[in-house]
Parts: C-alpha cells; structure tokens; sequence
C-alpha cells in the first residue's frame, strides 16, 4: 500500500484499535533490529507494551474524574491518542498533534480507519498548542525525541486541577549517569553512574518536573514509574494547590554514595493493575509482572542493591534473593525486589545485616 507520496504503509493492531503505519520490514538496521527513527513519520511497534499500560492509567483517571480532555502532543501516527478515544471509556474529548505533516496525514487516516469521533487534529509545535490552551487538559502524554525536559513547562501549565502527565524519556544514559554534563543541562541534577543509576535516573526525572510544576502551583505526586527497555516511563498525578507544592518539594534530595563499601544513606497501582487483568492485551501477563513489581517496591527505601555487585564485594557466593527477601522482613525490615533488575532488592535494612545473610548463605 502506498500512502503519502512514496512511503510504502502497512496494517497494525493495537489493542482494539487498527492502525495504518510505515511498513515496518523497510527499517531493519544491519543487526535486524527495527529502527523507527529512519522512517519519515514515526511509529514503534515494541512501544506497545508502554501503551498498553499508558490506556490502563487513562481509564482508571477516567472512572475517578469521569469526561476526560486528554492531549497527544507528539503524536506520531496517532496511536497514542487514538488508543485512549477507542479503548477508554469516559474520554470525550481528544487532542492530537504533530508538526510533522506527514504524520498528520498518517493521524488522520488513522481517525477515519477507527470512525472515530470527538478526536480534533493539529498540525503545530507542540509548546505552542498546549501554552494556548492552557490549562484545559485532565492528561497530557509527552512521548518525545528523547528528552521530554523542553516540553515540560508547557504540559504542566496546560494540565486542569487535579490532571495527570505521562512522559516517556529515552535519553537514558545521561539520566543514569552516562553522560552527566547532559543530566546536568537538561535536569539540573547530577546523576551517578552505580548499580542503581537507572532507578535515579528514573527519579532524577521525576524531581525534575516536580520542580517545574512549581512555578505553576501544581504538586505533582508520582503514580507509576518504570524502566523498560530503552526508555523510562513516568505517570504523575497534579493538585493545584501551594501548600501541596511545598511538601512535594521538601521531600526532595540528595543521594550520597560511598564508593568503598556501597552504603547509600505511589496513587495506588491498583486500579491500573485491576483495569490491565481485564483486558485482553497479546502482552498482559508481562505488562502484569511489571505493575505487581512496581508496586512491591513502592513504599521501600530510594536506591537498590544488587546481589552482584554484593557478593563480588564480599567475595562469596549470594544467597537466593527470595530466602535473603524472607531473612530481612523476619528481621522487621522492608525489603522487596525491584522492577530495575532481576538481581537487585530494595531494603532498609542496615549494611552490616544484609553482609551478615550473605556470610551465612
Ligand atoms: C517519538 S515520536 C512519537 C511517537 C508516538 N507517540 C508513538 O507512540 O508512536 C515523536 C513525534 O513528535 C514529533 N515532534 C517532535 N518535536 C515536535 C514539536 N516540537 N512539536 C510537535 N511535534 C513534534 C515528531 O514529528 C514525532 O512524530
């Protein structure tokens, strides 16, 4: 099929919806990976798995708030924002951007291949549309180029009291510490290169626009995060409230890490993980894993360990995590996996108890 000029399309599902996007064989780098970024109007079919979870948030936003106007700035072939109008229920109102008019060609094809209402398609710089309508959202879905940071101003003024902003950074090494004058520019953070820097990456971007909503009152209070894959992914809830906004930011700090012995001194998951088990998603088991995970770790300390990292420094050999899991809670401490790795655990337990596990493993 040819649509546009000479760009050669295909047919996708998605959930429930149907979407015409590039033809996905022609963008294969060398190694047989698929490289969207080389097609003219950008379309990732291993993002499914984040959009999945992303139509779970807005549909239990959607049962607490009810009529929602959600936003898709960057849209792509519209898949996001197309998704939320077909498969949520209590969205009334959707819109969908891209400066791109190609892609803008690809949107609405994509409205008519779904015979979809109430979906309004703009063809303009992203800041532009969410400044003038400012502040009109319940949800706002930056899913950028890499770093979303230039973006977050104007998503946060245009997000309504009680709204929520989902973002997708891509620029992961710099947020975990890869490239730290990068994190530094973009986030006004430092971040460190350790067995947890993608978890401080994660929250490196998280205070990053904690920080920005403040000048607009708005006290942004983490639902979801994860790393998967290439890409972090965070959703967080507002309320526009002063006050708010002061704790929010009081809770902020700073992470000190000894590189000798590697001491370092969220809404409920619950309505997105009872919305996803009812839904027939190709990948609902893993995308299942994920949230039962992320909630696991939700109340436990900031920075993981690694069993590792641990047992290389002790020099003996680690202890199964689920038994070493079992010793530190009868012990009275929290200690948890983490979505982060599948050899870390979150504890706030004290060194000199978890070295003690492992000498007896
Ligand atoms: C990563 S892609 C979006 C992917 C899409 N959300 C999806 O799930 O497939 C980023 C999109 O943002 C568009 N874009 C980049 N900068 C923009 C800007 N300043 N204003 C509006 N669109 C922009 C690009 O044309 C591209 O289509």
């Amino acid at each position: 099929m040819i649509f546009g000029g000479n760009l050669s399309t295909q047919l996708v599902n998605e959930g429930q919806t149907k979407l015409e996007v590039p033809e996905l064989e022609r963008f294969r780098t060398r190694a047989g990976d698929y490289a969207p970024s080389l097609t003219r109007v950008f379309y990732n079919p291993h993002m499914e798995f984040c959009r999945d979870l992303s139509v779970s948030a807005v549909q239990a936003l959607a049962r607490e708030l009810g009529d929602l106007c959600l936003c898709d700035p960057l849209a792509g072939v519209g898949v996001r924002g197309l998704r939320y109008a077909k498969e949520v229920k209590g969205v009334t109102r959707v819109i969908v951007n891209d400066r791109s008019l190609e892609a803008v060609k690809f949107i609405r094809r994509n409205i008519e291949l779904n015979e979809l209402g109430g979906v309004e398609v703009h063809n303009e710089d992203a800041n532009t549309l969410l400044w003038r309508r400012a502040p009109r959202f319940h949800f706002v879905d930056l899913d950028p180029f890499g770093s979303p940071a230039s973006f977050i101003d104007a998503a946060c003024a245009s997000l309504l009291r009680r709204g929520m902003l989902a973002l997708t950074a891509t620029d992961t090494a710099p947020l975990s510490g890869t490239h730290a004058k990068a994190c530094i520019r973009r986030y006004g953070a430092k971040p460190l290169k350790t067995e947890y820097g993608r978890e401080l990456g994660v929250r490196i971007l998280i205070g990053f626009c904690q920080r920005a909503a403040g000048k607009y009152e708005l006290a942004f209070t983490p639902v979801l995060a994860h790393a998967t894959r290439h890409y972090f992914r965070v959703y967080l809830r507002g309320r526009r409230r002063a006050g708010a906004t002061n704790d929010v930011l009081a809770n902020q700090g700073y992470v000190s890490h000894c590189r000798a012995c590697g001491h370092r001194s969220l809404i409920s998951v619950g309505r997105m993980i009872n919305d996803l088990a009812r839904r027939n998603f190709r990948l609902g088991q893993q995308e299942l894993t994920l949230l039962n995970l992320c909630r696991e770790e939700t109340d436990g300390p900031p920075a993981f360990y690694d069993m590792h990292e641990l047992s290389g420094r002790m020099k003996v050999s680690s202890p199964k995590i689920v038994e070493l899991i079992g010793k530190l809670r009868k012990q009275g401490y929290f200690a948890s996996r983490t979505h982060f790795s599948g050899t870390g655990f979150r504890t706030d337990a004290p060194m000199g108890e978890i070295i003690k596990i492992f000498k007896c493993a």
